[in-house]
């Protein structure tokens, strides 16, 4: 890919753990396109993840920090906006964990402490990402805001638990700052509903290679790729999209839209 739609763009990547994650292919793809950007993820992850392969190949640093933790967010915007020299074009929060359901409960049998986890790690970070740009004043003028979500906000996927809630969540947050962010300084925040994909955060859901060659099947399209996704998010940085704010955004092949898959009934009747 030769344009170079994010030249002059600066941003912070939230959730590169490994190769597999959506954030590192966002990373590798907006370094492509020209941006800047700090990249950052929970203490625990820089010592489990490979972050630092990534740091390298973007020529950048990683700022440890906990999404949950106020102290390290004022610091990572301080750190970021004085090593990129500048305010923010740019955010991505990809970011994502419950403990229900890495530890396989049930939603009907959901372990509270840990919901407030899920609930903390997966969208109430959102918040205060958003809100530390916010008050800081660390965003430009039409500068971008993106959050990574799954259809489970809308319909129900039994085993994706206590997530489910923490997308709708999440979606919610978007919008509602989303009308403070875009009516203080034209900054506009959406949030993207992707395909199932491999990664680390994607394939700890129970039944997930079941759940993702039904979705494939599902969406006229196939299910989006990690890459594929990376591009819509380069797109939703770039001047291209400025008047798009407050959104949920389909990025899946058209699963969200498909009532019925002759392929699926195919299958469904060949095994009667
Ligand atoms: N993989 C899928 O099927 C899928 C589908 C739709 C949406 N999503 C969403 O995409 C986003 C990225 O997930 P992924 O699939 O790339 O998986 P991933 O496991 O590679 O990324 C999740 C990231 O969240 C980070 N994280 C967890 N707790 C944190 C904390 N306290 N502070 C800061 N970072 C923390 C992890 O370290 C990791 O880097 C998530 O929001 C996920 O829910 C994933």
């Amino acid at each position: 890919m030769n344009h170079k739609l994010l030249e002059g763009k600066k941003g912070i990547i939230f959730g590169a753990l490994d190769e597999n994650s959506i954030a590192w292919k966002t990373a590798l793809k907006i370094k492509e396109a020209g941006g800047e950007f700090t990249l950052t993820n929970a203490p625990v992850a820089l010592r489990m993840g490979k972050i630092n392969e990534l740091a390298e190949t973007c020529g950048t640093t990683v700022i440890a920090a906990d999404a949950t933790n106020m102290d390290d967010l004022n610091s990572l915007f301080e750190q970021s906006i004085e090593k990129l020299g500048g305010k923010l074009d740019f955010i991505l929060h990809s970011i994502g964990m419950s403990p229900n359901v890495r530890k396989k409960k049930s939603y009907t049998n959901l372990n509270y402490d840990w919901l407030h986890k899920t609930l903390d790690i997966s969208a109430m970070s959102f918040h205060r990402v958003m809100q530390v740009a916010y008050n800081s004043d660390a965003m430009n003028d039409w500068g971008s805001i993106l959050a990574l979500s799954y259809i489970a906000a809308q319909r129900v996927f039994p085993d994706y638990g206590d997530m489910a809630d923490a997308k709708a969540t999440l979606e919610s947050i978007g919008r509602s700052f989303g009308y403070h962010f875009g009516a203080k300084n034209n900054v506009r925040v959406n949030t993207i509903s992707q395909s199932p994909t491999y990664t680390t955060a994607g394939s700890g859901v129970e039944g997930f290679k079941e759940f993702f060659d039904y979705a494939d099947k599902m969406s006229p399209l196939g299910n989006a790729t990690a890459e594929a996704c990376a591009d819509y998010c380069i797109m939703m940085f770039s001047d291209l999209t400025r008047m798009v704010t407050m959104q949920n955004l389909y990025h899946d092949g058209g699963f969200s839209s498909v009532g019925m898959s002759p392929a699926l009934l195919m299958d469904a009747t060949a095994t009667k």
